[in-house]
């Protein structure tokens, strides 16, 4: 009684039971790496068919291990299989499973093997699978940002720095910048998947092993260019991860600057965009409100998946090789950013998909704020030969005045004008007008229509081809 009041003082309540139990609540992942068991099964399966073509073992052995193996499959996917803390583990789970069901032949399975190159080809395979994933919804939502950028390649819209209004662009313009964004998280996922693309399985507890397996094979059975070439790094290796979670966390932090942009524009005061009722929410109390709260969740998930990355760096950077307990923690990291980043980018491409453009709210944006300043300095560089240092002088004379008359640029007169510089000729008129300042900006990369609508077919053709 006292002993246990003492266990209980000790360890807390959760933990009634004294030493054992805290024990394997701190060393069990089944919690979580149970989302491993068909790369698990898969792994197995695809080492005891090495295992047996190598005469390591016997082929009627290697039928059972298979069999057992596609049972516990069946039995996971249909919710009957029992997991078992005790057990530690996904991979200790899984052949206590086998052993129950086809006996001693079970234990060969384990032959040339650890649980260190197994977790490592286990998490290779998900982790892999997953990046398809994402290259997939990335996919989806720069096809989406492609559609509207072609529907408004012509869309007047400031342009900001500072949030300030800078120069007038267009939406499609701006729609194709997050293109190029999302066109950059997409080859990140493939120059990941080139690197990680080989197989650790076969370097055993860290040293490879004296039995003559076939790396090779199991490698190209499981979909993977070919082995990892240094049995140490192979179990202690977790680039593929933090690449991932890098991945991700860039992903992340694009999804969220274009969530944000979302937050502003649907405001009252800006007006640009109107969020679809699928992707907002009322308020209980003020009902004339609409809250952006997807975009919202979208910005602040950011944080999750980028916490993730900090998180994972953190756990490996004072790791001596080769494989340490610590590194049991990349798996609820990734599994997290992963399940995170799906739900970002499903959420921002309906978003980007169903939102109203408000062409109107826009087009007046664009011409407040005297965004067409640059373009007065341009023409008085172009047409006066000033020196642009002079030209930004008496243009920011131009905006003094209009200021101080409470109109826009393009609504003072030519003798307003003149009065500023005496050069100036009605055809400046052609140029303060924000449609014909995007058109006038025709530099490769730049905002006129027809310079988007190009690049809007190069990354369609180059799309289609990867
Ligand atoms: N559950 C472990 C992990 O996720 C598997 C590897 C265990 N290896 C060991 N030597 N204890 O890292």
């Amino acid at each position: 009684m006292s002993d246990k009041k003492a266990s209980n003082q000790m360890w807390g309540g959760r933990f009634a039971s004294g030493p054992a139990a805290i024990m394997e609540a701190i060393n069990a992942s089944i919690g979580f790496d149970r989302k491993l068991y068909a790369q698990d099964i898969r792994g197995s399966i695809a080492h005891s068919e090495m295992l047996a073509e190598t005469g390591i073992i016997s082929a009627a052995d290697q039928q059972k291990i298979a069999h057992g193996l596609n049972t516990i499959l069946r039995e996971i996917e249909d919710g009957k299989f029992e997991f078992s803390t005790r057990l530690e583990d996904i991979h200790m789970n899984v052949e206590a499973r086998l052993a129950e069901l086809i006996g001693p032949a079970a234990g060969r399975l384990h032959t040339a093997r650890s649980r260190n190159d197994q977790v490592a080809i286990d998490f290779r395979l998900w982790v892999k699978d997953e990046f398809h994933r994402v290259a997939e919804a990335l996919k989806g939502l720069i096809a989406a940002f492609l559609e509207r950028a072609e529907q408004h390649a012509a869309t007047v819209m400031p342009g900001f720095t500072h949030l300030q209004t800078a120069q007038p662009v267009t939406f499609g313009h701006h729609c194709m910048a997050y293109v190029e964004m999302f066109a950059r998280d997409l080859s990140r996922v493939r120059d990941a998947i080139q690197r990680m693309d080989e197989s650790p399985l076969g370097a055993a507890a860290l040293a490879g092993t004296g039995f003559p397996i076939d790396r090779f094979r199991t490698a190209k059975a499981l979909g993977f260019r070919e082995p990892t070439r240094n049995s140490l790094d192979s179990v202690s290796d977790r680039d593929y991860a933090l690449e991932f979670l890098s991945v991700a966390a860039i992903c992340a932090t694009h999804l969220s600057r274009l969530a944000e942009e979302i937050v502003i524009w649907s405001t009252p005061q800006f007006g640009f965009v109107r969020l679809s009722d699928s992707f907002s929410t009322g308020s209980s109390i003020m009902p004339q409100k609409k809250n952006p709260d997807a975009a919202e969740l979208v910005r602040a998930k950011t944080g999750r998946v980028n916490g993730h990355l900090v998180g994972l760096l953190t756990v490996m950077k004072g790791l001596p090789l080769t494989y340490s307990k610590d590194m049991q923690e990349d798996k609820e990291a990734v599994f997290d950013a992963a399940e995170t980043l799906d739900l970002m980018l499903a959420a921002m491409t309906g978003m980007v998909g169903d939102m109203t453009v408000n062409e109107q709210a826009m087009k007046k944006a664009a011409g407040s704020g005297y965004s067409t300043a640059t373009d007065l300095a341009d023409w008085l560089v172009r047409s006066l030969g000033m020196p642009f240092r002079e030209a930004h002088h008496v243009t920011g004379r131009a905006v003094a005045l209009a200021e101080s008359k409470k109109v826009g640029l393009e609504k003072l007169t030519l003798d307003d004008l003149k009065s500023i510089h005496g050069g100036i000729t009605e055809d400046i008129f052609s140029v303060l007008s924000v449609q014909n300042s995007v058109k006038s900006r025709t530099s490769f990369g730049g905002t006129a229509p027809a310079e988007v609508r190009k690049q809007v077919r190069y990354w369609k053709k180059r799309l289609t081809k990867a």
